[in-house]
């Protein structure tokens, strides 16, 4: 079996025109090295098969290098099912769809586990796995861990402890300005967790009907095109990736960013734009591994609530160790998160 690093190419990309829903599904098995693959499902809207294939890609990359800084016996995968337009299909053909990515997974014979991600929540892994069992995040009565946004949010309160340290010496999220980018799942625990912590918020999202939770947690609303130039100590990317780009990264008027989006920085070189700006960047696969975490721990581990909650919390030591080597190694934290997931693949692969 090759050995794997975030640094390689993937060992499997395949995409299939759904038998049922006629969709085209893209699945990427970026790495096995450690163990199946495990990643999230995505059903959003793509311009066209080819952009969903190359998000599939990527997003297989960041789950190797998420489950291997989270010690997990996982490589990285992700499947990707390109809508041709942004309405989400419901009803029959919901099933439809959920029914040939089940039978996708189940041909894959267990190298690649899914599970849910933007687009896709517990009901939905519920009906995939009437086509497999390597699905994870089934509801609680149907015997899965159920809904995993809770504990990525949790991750990302552990990330943002570390962040403040830091930044500002104190790990108090009390009394610092957090602008929250996205009110989806997880980005709603995050704001809710974030406002009992005593800090102040600016959020934003596309849907207009999350401003009922910005009204309820007394958060300042900001449109989604001025969030990015809103003046708060940390920006928390809780939506779509690749907002972090060469012409993004001048307009912003923060200290830090950590948030539990995937894939926030367009290139890794953009990393290196935010160093010079002296804005800190917590790389998004530390920050965002609670859920895969928690969804592993739950249905393969045995783990209990606290064995759980320990290895959440551990995401902030984790983070720490990458802010240290980015500062004394002068690279950034991207590049940091990076050879650091890579150590431990190879260092996993050489016991094994
Ligand atoms: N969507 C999650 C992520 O990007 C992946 C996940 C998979 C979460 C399985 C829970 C369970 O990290």
């Amino acid at each position: 079996l090759a050995l794997n690093t975030p640094d390689s190419s993937p060992e499997l990309v395949q995409i299939v025109r759904g038998r049922r829903s006629g969709l085209p599904i893209s699945v990427a098995i970026h790495s096995t090295a450690l163990g199946p693959a495990a990643g999230g499902c995505r059903i959003a809207h793509y311009p066209d098969p080819a952009a969903a294939v190359a998000d599939a890609r990527r997003l297989a990359v960041a789950m190797t290098e998420k489950n291997a800084l989270a010690s997990l016996d996982h490589g990285g995968g992700k499947a990707v099912v390109a809508l041709p337009s942004p309405d989400r299909p419901s009803g029959t053909g919901r099933t439809a769809l959920l029914h040939d990515l089940g039978d996708i997974v189940e041909a894959l014979g267990g190298r690649y586990i899914t599970g849910p991600d933007v687009g896709s929540g517990p009901p939905d892994m519920a009906v995939i796995g009437e086509r497999t069992t390597h699905v994870s995040c089934r509801p609680v009565e149907d015997g899965g861990s159920g809904d995993s946004s809770l504990h990525t949010a949790r991750g990302t309160l552990a990330a943002l402890g570390a962040v403040a340290k830091e930044t500002y010496g104190s790990p108090r999220l009390a009394g610092l300005t957090f602008g929250v980018i996205g009110l989806g799942a997880v980005g709603a625990h995050v704001a809710r967790l974030l406002a009992q912590a005593g800090a102040r918020l600016v959020v934003t999202d596309v849907d207009p009907a999350t401003r009922g939770l910005a009204d309820e947690l007394d958060a300042t609303w900001v449109r989604p095109d001025d969030v990015l130039s809103a003046e708060v100590d940390i920006l928390v990317p809780a939506a779509l990736g690749g907002l972090l780009t060469a012409r993004t990264v001048p307009l912003l008027r923060c200290a830090a960013i950590a948030g539990p989006a995937n894939n926030q920085l367009d290139e890794p070189a953009t990393g290196r734009l935010l160093a010079a700006r002296g804005i800190l960047w917590a790389p998004d696969v530390l920050v965002s591994s609670g859920g895969v975490i928690h969804a592993t721990g739950v249905e393969l581990r045995q783990e209990s609530e606290e064995q759980l909650t320990e290895r959440i919390d551990g995401i902030a030591a984790t983070l720490r160790q990458v802010f240290h080597t980015a500062r004394t190694r002068r690279t950034t934290p991207a590049l940091a998160a990076r050879q650091l997931a890579g150590q431990r693949i190879r260092a996993t692969r050489r016991e094994g």
